[in-house]
């Protein structure tokens, strides 16, 4: 879906209704945001997995607002058209709304993004977005296993289990569309609390590891493509990057080796450079 600013905000609402699903996927640099660009994809996530699958950090917890701004410009120089959601990290919007109103307004100003996402749907959590919303700046929520809360869940656990926590994310989700949220991610829940929660918002759901009865789905570049050596159960690998690397690379360094790289037609740039 190519950007028209506010009116994709209409055109996922629009396609909810209408039982279109919604694709989106993460992207962290422009080379990527080139490729996801040129797909029929609806949206590129600037996730903070970035940490993960980017930076090689065990979880997401370290991912600074600085990283986030440059990886989000980056996903925009690749990907000029498409409606980028940039990731709000950890801690940019915990401590207070100020700080939380910056940080978003930092990452539609600097980072280049259309909407920020944040994790949580406990009553501060509701009170940020509110108030990032009034700055005029879009907020896609995220609840369940929300990998920002990962210490405090003991691992990266599936949640909304018990007829307690099932019942809590049910209400948060209510709460958050009150809230002012344009979209939601579902990660790590029960297929049926997902399709409860779906049934019960107007805005989009979009799930991860949450089963099939949402508005559309969200996987993590790397996961999907085979370039990751972590692999989630609920992730189908649609290509093995991989492996297709490093077939590439050894390819070259035979090449290398036996001198069949460069031939003479890979020998005239610094020729003529240097004559
Ligand atoms: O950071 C991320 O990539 C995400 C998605 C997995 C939803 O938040």
């Amino acid at each position: 879906m190519k950007n028209n600013n506010q009116q994709n905000l209409h055109a996922f609402r629009k396609m909810k209704a209408e039982g279109t699903k919604i694709c989106m996927v993460t992207a962290y640099d422009a080379s990527m945001a080139r490729c996801v660009a040129a797909s029929d994809m609806d949206i590129i996530l600037v996730g903070d997995s970035l940490g993960m699958v980017v930076l090689g950090y065990e979880n997401t917890l370290q991912v600074t607002m600085g990283d986030m701004i440059t990886h989000s410009a980056a996903v925009r120089r690749g990907a000029p058209q498409s409606f980028v959601i940039a990731d709000m990290p950890y801690l940019s919007y915990h401590l207070s709304l100020d700080e939380a109103k910056a940080n978003a307004a930092a990452l539609i100003t600097a980072g280049k993004a259309d909407a920020v996402k944040l994790e949580g749907g406990t009553a501060s959590r509701q009170e940020a977005i509110r108030q990032i919303v009034d700055c005029e700046v879009p907020v896609c929520g995220h609840i369940g296993l929300t990998p920002q809360s990962v210490y405090r869940f003991g691992g990266f656990r599936v949640q909304g289990k018990t007829p307690e926590a099932h019942e809590q994310l049910l209400r948060q989700a209510v709460a958050l569309e009150k809230a002012g949220i344009f979209m939601l991610v579902l990660e790590g829940i029960p297929e049926e609390l997902a399709r409860e929660i779906t049934a019960a918002v107007k805005i989009p759901t979009i799930g991860i590891g949450a089963g099939r009865y949402v508005d559309g789905q969200v996987l993590v570049y790397h996961d999907l493509l085979g370039h990751s050596t972590l692999m989630p159960k609920f992730v189908k690998q649609y290509a093995n990057l991989d492996q297709t690397i490093t077939s590439a690379l050894n390819g070259y360094c035979a090449e290398v080796r036996s001198g069949a790289f460069p031939a003479a037609e890979h020998t005239y740039y610094p020729i003529t450079e240097q004559e």
